[in-house]
């Protein structure tokens, strides 16, 4: 059985292909889930993929995945620089979870050098662009492989 995995976007995400393609890529949220969901198969992983502007939004999905995904793959955008809320949704989720960021944030302004997030995930992955996301499933298989099937 494949194991269920949510993979959520935050703010802005929609705008990939046209948003900064300097620092983001050319290549849009819709590619990016088309060849997710290309991947996922063959690491046993059956995904649904959500993109939202709204942080209460994204804080009821975390909440509803409980307990029925196995695995959270998050890029929360400036969420993540500001949030609260996600990360205690993150935390009450009780799932291994992933930051991704499309961007080195590192190699970017101060303030995204902050996460709120990454202190309850599992690892973060940044930098790569398009790339964060597959490597992120690439881990949340290995995580998952660790664990006993339910
Ligand atoms: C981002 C980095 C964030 O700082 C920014 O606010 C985003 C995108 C990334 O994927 O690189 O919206 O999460």
């Amino acid at each position: 059985m494949a194991r269920p995995v949510l993979v959520l976007n935050g703010p802005n995400l929609n705008m990939l292909g046209l948003r900064q393609p300097e620092i983001y890529g050319r290549t849009t949220l819709t590619d990016i889930e088309r060849d997710l969901n290309a991947l996922a198969p063959s690491l046993g992983l059956e995904l649904t993929c959500r993109q939202s502007n709204h942080e209460g939004e994204l804080v009821d999905w975390i909440q509803a995945a409980r307990r029925v995904q196995q695995g959270l793959v998050l890029n929360a955008g400036a969420y993540t620089h500001t949030s609260v809320a996600l990360r205690d949704a993150i935390s009450a989720a009780e799932l291994p979870a992933i930051e991704v960021h499309l961007s080195n944030v590192y190699q970017r302004e101060d303030f995204r050098h902050k996460s709120f997030l990454s202190g309850v995930v599992n690892g973060v992955i940044c930098g790569f662009g398009a790339d964060s996301y597959a490597l992120a499933l690439h881990a949340m298989a290995r995580i998952l492989g660790e664990q006993p099937a339910s």
